[in-house]
């Protein structure tokens, strides 16, 4: 029976968050990594870590901008070495997923964070395919991988990245489907990356970057018409610029916008001040998503039902059409994405 959400209550409402089948866009795999499991790979790799417990870990996500964020994320990432801890990180990751109905989830991941600690990007690269692979049997949940290039480096070390990742990405192309752009944003415009992108982009590669998190529209802008890119991660200042939010909904260029990490990185002082619900309004293909759910507070069922009780303008109406978003705005088949979007349409009915 399908569930009728036109006059939803609100109580009913936070339980359709958590069981409506959706998409993850924006989850970076290294920050899927939970204080236990740090701890447990910094054993099993004989690493020391600066913190003595995962409590006092745990105590140290505090953070005041974007960059006092990264620097404890790549403090964390240095407990991969092995293919096993990519696969074992992926995994933790898949399950947590599986448990918020996600059907479909597109990995980021940092290879320069790994391969300037001597770790090939092949290792990487087999560990989180192997764990895609088994999500999909174990799980149910399909998914791709995205490479991101680190902003606060050059591009050359972007090209050398991506040389020493192209066996790998032709040995797993229906799966490595695209490039990203992220890390600090602030004095590493979009641009700093034309001709990677432009490389990529003759490669056959789907394009995303980060821009509009803490940057300026300008920064939405130039990743739009200088790398060409398909969807923005964050894009949340989009709103400063009419003339950019009637482009990005009139082209359905999606935003995949993370609340809770807009929040922890004091992009918005809290919930309540969020924009996603003026973004909808704006027409705009926006989605929910974790972005670094170890380090921000939650995982995706997380985001949507802190984000709807923060605002009362967010109806049942919306649920679905995030859900909606999420599906259209992926990287999956046509044919996958009607599928999915049946499937919603049986479980949901807007009446
Ligand atoms: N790397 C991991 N999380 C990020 C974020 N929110 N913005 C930029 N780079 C990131
Ligand atoms: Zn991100």
């Amino acid at each position: 029976m399908s569930t009728d959400l036109k006059n939803l209550p609100r109580d009913r409402l936070m339980a359709l968050l958590r069981e409506m089948p959706k998409a993850e866009l924006h989850i970076h795999i290294e920050g899927s990594l939970e204080p236990e499991l740090i701890f447990a790979l910094a054993s099993r790799n004989g690493i020391t870590l600066a913190y003595e417990s995962v409590d006092a870990l745990r105590a140290a996500y505090a953070f005041s901008d974007l960059q006092s964020f990264l620097d404890i994320y790549y403090a964390g990432a240095s407990v991969l070495l092995h293919e096993a801890d990519f696969f074992d990180m992926a995994m933790a990751y898949f399950r947590r997923a599986a448990a918020d109905h996600v059907v479909h989830a597109e990995l980021f991941f940092d290879p320069q964070t790994h391969t300037e600690r001597g770790v090939p990007v092949e290792v990487v690269i087999s560990g989180l395919v192997r764990a895609c692979e088994a999500a999909e049997a174990e799980f149910g949940i399909t998914s791709l991988l995205i490479l991101c290039f680190l902003r606060h480096l050059s591009e050359d070390s972007a090209f050398d990245t991506l040389a020493q990742a192209l066996p790998s990405i032709e040995k797993h192309r229906g799966r490595l489907v695209g490039i990203g752009l992220d890390s600090s944003e602030r004095g590493h415009p979009p641009e700093k990356f034309a001709r990677v992108y432009a490389r990529c982009r003759e490669l056959g590669l789907r394009l995303v970057a980060h821009a509009g998190e803490e940057g300026p529209p300008a920064y939405i802008w130039s990743a739009l018409d200088v790398l060409k890119v398909e969807r923005i991660d964050h894009g949340v200042r989009c709103v400063e610029d009419p003339a950019l939010v009637a482009r990005l909904a009139g082209e359905r260029v999606p935003l995949t916008v993370c609340p809770l990490s807009n929040v922890k990185l004091r992009v918005f002082d809290t919930l309540a001040q969020h924009n996603l619900a003026l973004l909808l309004a704006a027409g705009l293909c926006a989605t929910v998503n974790s972005d670094d759910p170890a380090y921000f507070g939650g995982y995706l069922n997380q985001n949507f039902v802190e984000t709807f009780e923060a605002l009362p303008a967010l109806t049942a109406a919306h649920a679905y059409t995030l859900a909606r978003n999420s599906f259209e705005a992926s990287f999956a088949s046509a044919a996958q994405k009607a599928r999915w979007v049946q499937l919603l349409d049986a479980r949901f009915s807007l009446g």
